[in-house]
């Protein structure tokens, strides 16, 4: 059942990341409007620009991204941020204690067909000693993360939040404005019968992934004895969503159809927020080889393999790597 718990009140997580946690909301509450006037709202489409990844930037992704930075910069909370959409790191507020890295709008190939797209965050403190505001300081592993969590954009809006504490689902109640605990503590399935992949990279895989998948397909006439069923949202919150809701394992493995990118997922704003609540509801995140949220940081605009979900499969699938 519902209840009125804003991110607002809890006792054992410390006020100022609250307020950041609610500052942030704000502005998905906001994106959740736009998205949900759609048409009407004449922001659908895509700009002139490309953004730091080489990809073609939606009017939404832009929208978005000034909303979330804008309202960040300007809360007096946050030391800089990192987003998909911008090529350096900002400056935010000198004496801020945080650092956000998101995805304003993830999965925006599905905002023209009026499908599922959302927002993913990462909150990280910065390191102390360290003044004004650099790249490096946001150069940290995973595990420095304080809180992360993902805003989905779907029939209902919902955030999935973790502050170190497991992961609590809430969803937007739009008449009044507010997110309402809905679900206490998401947990992932050890097992589970469902796999999401993008299918048509197949040929372009790593041997192991190769050999995993035709396991998976061959069901039970093969190996694993049993039958899979797939889906894919092309969204990774949709789909992480999905796993975090009945279980399963989404990966965008390593592939080499272009070499010089042969991974498709953004570390500090796709990997190790997601790894970070897929761990906390008690399942896995790798890149195949090591924990995602171990990775040492080179830069914020890094990529990495995910293979991520319930235990049980994920380690299925890490056998195939050794
Ligand atoms: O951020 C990249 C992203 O939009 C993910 O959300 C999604 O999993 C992936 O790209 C889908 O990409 P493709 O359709 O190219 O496999």
């Amino acid at each position: 059942m519902q209840r009125f718990v804003p991110v607002l009140r809890d006792d054992n997580v410390d006020l100022e990341l609250i307020s950041l946690l609610n500052t942030l909301m704000a502005a998905c509450k906001e994106i959740s409007f736009r998205l949900h006037q759609g048409e009407l709202a004449g922001i659908l489409g895509s700009t002139l620009d490309e953004n730091i990844q080489g990809e073609t930037q939606k009017k939404l992704d832009v929208i978005s991204n000034q909303l979330i930075k804008d309202i960040l910069l300007e809360s007096g909370l946050v030391r800089a941020i990192a987003s998909e959409e911008e090529d350096t790191i900002v400056a935010g507020s000198p004496s801020g204690r945080y650092l956000v890295c998101f995805d304003p709008l993830d999965g925006s190939s599905n905002i023209d067909i009026n499908s599922l797209v959302g927002t993913i965050f990462s909150i990280m403190e910065v390191p102390e000693g360290m003044e004004g505001a650099t790249e490096e300081m946001f150069l940290q592993p995973g595990t420095a993360q304080v809180s992360a969590g993902y805003v989905l954009y779907g029939p209902s809006t919902q955030l999935a939040l973790t502050t170190g504490d497991g992961v609590k689902l809430f969803t937007l109640d739009n008449t009044i404005g507010e997110f309402l605990l809905t679900n206490e503590k998401m947990t992932i399935s050890e097992d589970t019968q469902e796999f999401a992949i993008n299918m048509s990279n197949q040929r372009f895989w790593e041997p192991a992934m190769q050999q995993y998948i035709a396991d998976l397909l061959a069901g039970t006439t093969g190996k694993r004895d049993k039958n899979f069923n797939m889906r894919w949202i092309a969204a990774m919150v949709g789909d992480v969503h999905r796993v975090l809701s009945r279980g399963g394992i989404f990966t965008y493995p390593t592939d080499n159809k272009n070499p010089a990118k042969p991974h498709k997922l953004r570390l500090m704003y796709e990997a190790n927020p997601m790894g970070f609540l897929v761990e906390q509801a008690g399942g896995i995140a790798s890149t195949g080889y090591e924990r995602i949220m171990e990775i040492e940081p080179s830069e914020i605009h890094q990529r990495v393999a995910v293979v991520l979900g319930s235990k049980n499969e994920v380690n299925t699938c890490l056998e195939y790597h050794k």
